[in-house]
């Protein structure tokens, strides 16, 4: 069977008091109730697929105008595009259904009737999004999947083993969200697919309200954390962060276009010049400044830009504003 089976234990906490304690948590429900959409009649199924059957831009290829890029063919190149958008889409399913699980989870084990509310809504957007890139591949990249990279099978370990709930979201909605937010964006705007702008469109009309969750539940805890407490989210926030933003590269679709491991290592070489240049593609360079910032802002607002995280960002290649 494809599956994995993660043990973990955490507390149920019953909740007995069902009125309203936390008004914009209450409101955030509410948002989340007036706007769900469905997959199957919501998304324009029927759309036609662009005449070269490119998904994304091809600047969002890692290779893209390189020595290695100039000697493809126009049929190379199409399958490679196709084969990047289908490895960045089986990243994001993962995070999907993970995400569902966690927010499962935070259903237990979060105090506060506002709260159990919302996540359960969290439950279903995110099973929404599984489905609808699910429904994605099948329809337009032949059911294409590539395995879950390393680090992001970390990163869902320790958030589904980890029984607090404050370590669960500081590590998906304030995290992974953050770059999941960018992501879509990203892929939304350099889409070549109107299907797929639709999709990452529709998505991101939820994420934001995830986010939400971890700004409205996080900076309580953070100001009533003992030293060691705070010591310890702060540095899972960074190990959370270092995990999503290294170690992600499409390996398998390189060997599956048939590159040999010295070419894989062309590209990487490559890659790792154009980024360290700054020379990068205008998609990509756009997409690393939305995320460090939103990261960095959404650190500083829940009092985790802290002196003992800003140094690990900073060696991240974040860029941080002046401590206040
Ligand atoms: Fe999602
Ligand atoms: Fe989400």
């Amino acid at each position: 069977m494809d599956r994995r089976v993660i043990s973990s234990s955490l507390d149920t906490v019953f909740e007995f008091d069902y009125s309203v304690q936390a008004e914009d948590m209450r409101g955030l429900y509410e948002k989340a109730k007036r706007d769900q959409w469905n997959a199957s009649h919501d998304i324009p199924w029927d759309t036609p697929e662009p005449d070269d059957g490119r998904t994304l831009a091809d600047e969002l290829v890692d290779i893209h105008g390189s020595p290695i890029w100039a000697k493809l063919s126009e049929r190379e190149r199409v399958e490679l595009n196709r084969r990047i958008t289908a490895w960045r889409l089986s990243v994001l399913v993962y995070g999907e259904q993970g995400a569902m699980l966690a927010c499962s989870q935070l259903v237990d084990t979060v105090t506060g009737t506002d709260q159990k509310f919302f996540q359960a809504t969290q439950v279903m957007d995110e099973a929404r999004h599984n489905e609808v890139l699910e429904r994605y591949l099948a329809k337009r990249l032949d059911g294409l999947h590539y395995p879950m990279p390393e680090n992001e099978r970390l990163l869902f370990d320790s958030i589904l083993t980890d029984p607090r709930w404050y370590i669960k979201t500081i590590a998906l909605q304030l995290v992974a969200e953050t770059f999941a937010v960018s992501m879509f964006k990203m892929m939304g705007e350099c889409a070549r697919d109107p299907l797929l702008r639709e999709v990452c469109r529709r998505i991101l009309q939820d994420e934001s309200r995830h986010m939400g969750f971890g700004m409205l539940a996080l900076p309580d805890v953070v100001t009533q954390a003992s030293e060691s407490e705070r010591h310890e989210m702060e540095d899972f926030t960074c190990v959370a962060i270092e995990k999503v933003l290294t170690g992600f590269f499409p390996v398998d679709a390189y060997r599956d276009m048939g590159f040999s491991p010295a070419q894989i290592r062309e590209v990487q070489a490559y890659r790792r010049n154009v980024a360290a240049s700054n020379d990068d593609a205008v998609f990509r360079k756009y997409f690393r400044r939305d995320m460090h910032a939103a990261m960095v802002n959404n650190l500083a607002r829940i009092g985790l830009l802290t002196e003992r995280v800003r140094p690990r960002l900073a060696a991240l290649g974040i860029e941080l504003p002046a401590a206040a």
